[in-house]
């Protein structure tokens, strides 16, 4: 049987491996959405991504107001970023552009009701590169604005309609800096948001400048804060009889969140492990780890990795090369990979 000999690697990081973004770790954005609690203002640059949750006590200082929209739905939006959002709208309909607000604010119970929505209508894997898990959509913030297109007079809602309104979505991104907004799920960009692009998803961040600067760079907000740690990584998917690659893609990106947490650990490369590794005997170990998981399908993933150069908060050793890291996922019961288990091991 295999055994993961060095599960205690993946302890010493204190981080849970059920999944992409769940961990207790308190981030930058945490901490600094506590100081912002203290000055009752919120963090107009918090991150909420797959591996950043909504930080604590978010609604403490959030200011919201309510409106609704020209197809009869209540809309919530934090404040500042609906007055910037009214503004941008009317500079937008002098070039006879029109666009209304399709959500913004949503609770994590109106969040899960979309994923189980999109779950149902698109399959799981769609669902996951859509929306995002409840506790970790940025429309929890109230600074996350889905837009929608008002063309000849009739409402353009639906995803799959909008995104073909290409002319129209560039001269409206082209303004968003100018009224503190950015556009955050870029096109090719899904590695590092983990999201497909959403030319509809506007997020506020209360400075033009740095909005200026973000959009003129061309980066993804995870790259402005420095979150993004897998620029230069290395993914070898291998030559797969059983996963196709874009599959592989979207366990590789479940690592990668993964890895977020591993402060000061630098990813170098990834590597499907091989057909060989997804056996019956694997299979049934990695069910014993987690019997609810009830999982047909798994991969072996190995990594790459540097321990930190200095600072170093974990056992490992400082500035060491470790290679052959071993990652287990499997297949959930919505279709999408989880991470059952990970360290170093032996066949
Ligand atoms: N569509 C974005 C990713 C969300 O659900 O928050
Ligand atoms: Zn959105």
């Amino acid at each position: 049987m295999k055994k993961i000999i060095a599960l205690l690697l993946a302890l010493i990081f204190a981080m849970s491996l059920v999944g992409c973004g769940d961990t207790n770790t308190k981030s930058d954005t945490e901490t600094k959405a506590t100081e912002a609690a203290k000055t009752s203002s919120i963090d107009y640059m918090a991150i909420v991504n797959k591996t950043h949750k909504l930080p604590d006590n978010w609604e403490k200082n959030l200011k919201t107001v309510k409106m609704t929209n020209s197809i009869k739905d209540k809309v919530e939006v934090e404040k500042k970023a609906y007055d910037a959002y009214l503004k941008l709208k009317a500079d937008l309909e002098k070039e006879d552009i029109y666009v209304d607000l399709d959500s913004a604010r949503r609770s994590v119970k109106e969040q899960q009701r979309i994923m189980d929505e999109f779950t149902e209508e698109y399959g799981a894997d769609y669902a996951a590169k859509t929306v995002a898990k409840p506790g970790y959509s940025e429309h929890h913030t109230g600074l996350a604005l889905d837009l929608y297109l008002i063309v000849d007079g009739k409402d353009v809602v639906e995803n799959e309609d909008m995104i073909k309104y290409t002319d129209i979505w560039a001269k409206i991104h082209e303004k968003l800096a100018d009224y503190g907004f950015i556009l955050r799920y870029l096109d090719g960009a899904e590695h590092i948001t983990g999201y497909g692009y959403e030319p509809w998803h506007i997020r506020y961040i209360d400075d033009i400048d740095k909005a200026k600067e973000i959009t003129s760079k061309g980066v993804t907000f995870e790259e402005y804060l420095g979150t993004y740690t897998g620029g230069d990584v290395t993914v070898d998917y291998g030559k797969s009889k059983i996963y196709k690659e874009d599959d592989l893609k979207d366990a590789v990106i479940q690592i990668k969140c993964q890895f977020a947490f591993w402060d000061g650990c630098e990813l170098k490369s990834i590597r499907y492990a091989g057909d060989e590794a997804v056996t019956d005997k694997n299979l049934k170990w990695l069910n014993k780890i987690n019997p609810d998981g009830k999982y047909k399908e798994i991969a072996e993933f190995l990594m790459d990795f540097h321990s930190p150069k200095e600072n170093n908060k974990t056992t490992l050793t400082t500035d060491k090369e470790y290679k052959d890291y071993q990652w287990w996922l499997a297949k959930d019961k919505d279709g999408g990979w989880e991470i059952v288990t990970s360290g170093y091991g032996e066949q």
